[in-house]
């Protein structure tokens, strides 16, 4: 059970939360860097938003993944806070050593710096398709036209979907990962025939294995240890999940905070050099992960002043702790040439980011380019109808309208 202390009602939900989220943060971290929080449910857990803590809340074993370790009244009720369902069974994010070491350890194997390093020059390719065409054209999304489609095409490339497939592919991975008014039962349709097509491929890679991810990690083992079918089932679901909202956010985001901060922007655009730098500051000033996932006490236990007990949900704050005043001084100010290094998007501990040199790859080729074409545009809406995807793990936009500036 939860300590009764003061307890800070937080609703995701409220508009202006959703459109901007960093003001009730700094708040939030101005009363205690962890706190108990209440949804307007009555729900509670606590939210961590220091960096300080953050690193050491990422890093601590006793905050588990497994959503068994949550407590009672946080699984069951009409709304749970975690939902026991797992229709991809467990993965990375839902494990705990010694689990998570040995399927961490295994996809290691074959998500390597070489792999990633080799699809670069097929990143640039689909990139420059994309962008070409839209260049001529006066008004654009460069969620719905740009952003969206190149993280598919490139989890895509990397699993070695088929190219004819990858239409569909996108349409299922959509309705699964970023429902747009869709009903649950149109979700777990597509989570269903998304799953029965993963499987198939699976298969198929078994039988008649290509140079791509999803072969080597049917094959790849480790003393004789192997990825069980129902293992790699909830590894390439995870990774085409978590891959593909993660960079459309990124790049949406990115381009607005760009566009919001033409100083900035024009920087970038005159010098290509800075785009890594600019990279680890935009994920700092608006990443496409806000929280993290939730961790659950495995014991009770002590972070900063905060006493929590066994079966407690804790979730890291990642965009207050990236705007934490102690690590970086003028936190709510863009600046791509400050040292943002320590910023915490990818997370901490042994669940950072598997995908981190991708999502920069994909996120460096996109901005190379994006850089000097956005300041040949504005925005094609006023800035207040810009909606914002609700929820506090991801971070991002529906749409973001563009229209070239015309002299
Ligand atoms: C575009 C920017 C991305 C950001 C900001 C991001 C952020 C994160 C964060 C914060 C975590 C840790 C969550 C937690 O500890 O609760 C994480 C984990 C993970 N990410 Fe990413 N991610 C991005 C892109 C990607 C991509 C492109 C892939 C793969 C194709 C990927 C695959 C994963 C996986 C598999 C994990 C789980 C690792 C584990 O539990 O061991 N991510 N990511």
């Amino acid at each position: 059970m939860v300590t009764p202390t003061s307890i800070t009602e937080l609703d995701p939900a409220d508009p202006s939360f959703v459109a901007n989220p960093h003001p009730t943060y700094a708040r939030l971290r101005a009363n205690s860097p962890v706190q108990l929080v209440a949804l307007p449910n009555g729900t509670r857990f606590w939210i961590i938003t220091g960096h300080d803590e953050a690193r050491l809340a990422m890093s601590d074993h006793r905050l588990g993944k497994d959503p068994g370790l949550a407590a009672e009244h946080l699984r069951s009720g009409p709304n749970p806070l975690l939902s026991e369902k797992r229709p991809f069974g467990n993965h990375l994010l839902t494990s705990d050593p010694p689990d998570h070491s040995r399927l961490r350890k295994l996809v290691n194997k074959t998500f390597t710096v070489r792999r990633i390093s080799a699809l670069s020059p097929r990143i640039r390719e689909i990139s420059d398709g994309l962008l070409d065409d839209l260049t001529g054209r006066a008004q654009f999304d460069l969620v719905e036209d740009y952003a969206s489609l190149l993280p598919t095409s490139v989890i895509c490339e990397l699993l070695g979907v088929p190219y004819d497939d990858r239409g569909q592919f996108r349409t299922w991975s959509t309705a699964v990962v970023s429902p747009n008014g869709g009903s649950a039962e149109q979700r777990d349709t597509a989570g269903y025939e998304l799953r029965t097509y993963l499987s198939e491929l699976i298969r198929l890679k078994a039988v008649t294995p290509a140079d791509d991810l999803l072969s080597e990690l049917v094959a790849v083992s480790e003393d004789g240890d192997r990825l069980s079918s129902a293992e790699l089932l909830s590894m390439a679901f995870l990774l085409l999940v978590v891959g593909h909202e993660t960079t459309v956010n990124l790049i949406g985001n990115a381009a607005l905070a760009l566009m919001r901060n033409p100083e900035q922007l024009a920087r970038l655009a005159a010098d290509p050099g800075l785009v890594d730098g600019a990279i680890d500051e935009l994920i700092r000033y608006d990443g496409p992960i806000e929280t993290s996932t939730w961790r659950l006490a495995i014991t009770d236990l002590r972070i900063g002043a905060a006493e929590i007990r066994q079966g407690d949900a804790v979730l890291v704050a990642l965009a207050a702790a990236n705007r934490d005043p102690e690590h970086f001084p003028a936190p709510d100010l863009l600046n791509i040439t400050r040292d943002a290094s320590r910023h915490l998007g990818f997370g901490h501990g042994i669940h950072y980011c598997l995908g981190a040199q991708l999502a920069r790859a994909e996120a460096r080729t996109a901005f190379r380019r994006l850089s000097p074409m956005l300041r040949d545009h504005e925005l094609a809406v006023p800035e207040e109808q810009l909606e914002w995807r609700p929820g506090l793990l991801a971070r991002g936009l529906f749409r973001l309208p563009l229209r070239r500036i015309t002299a």
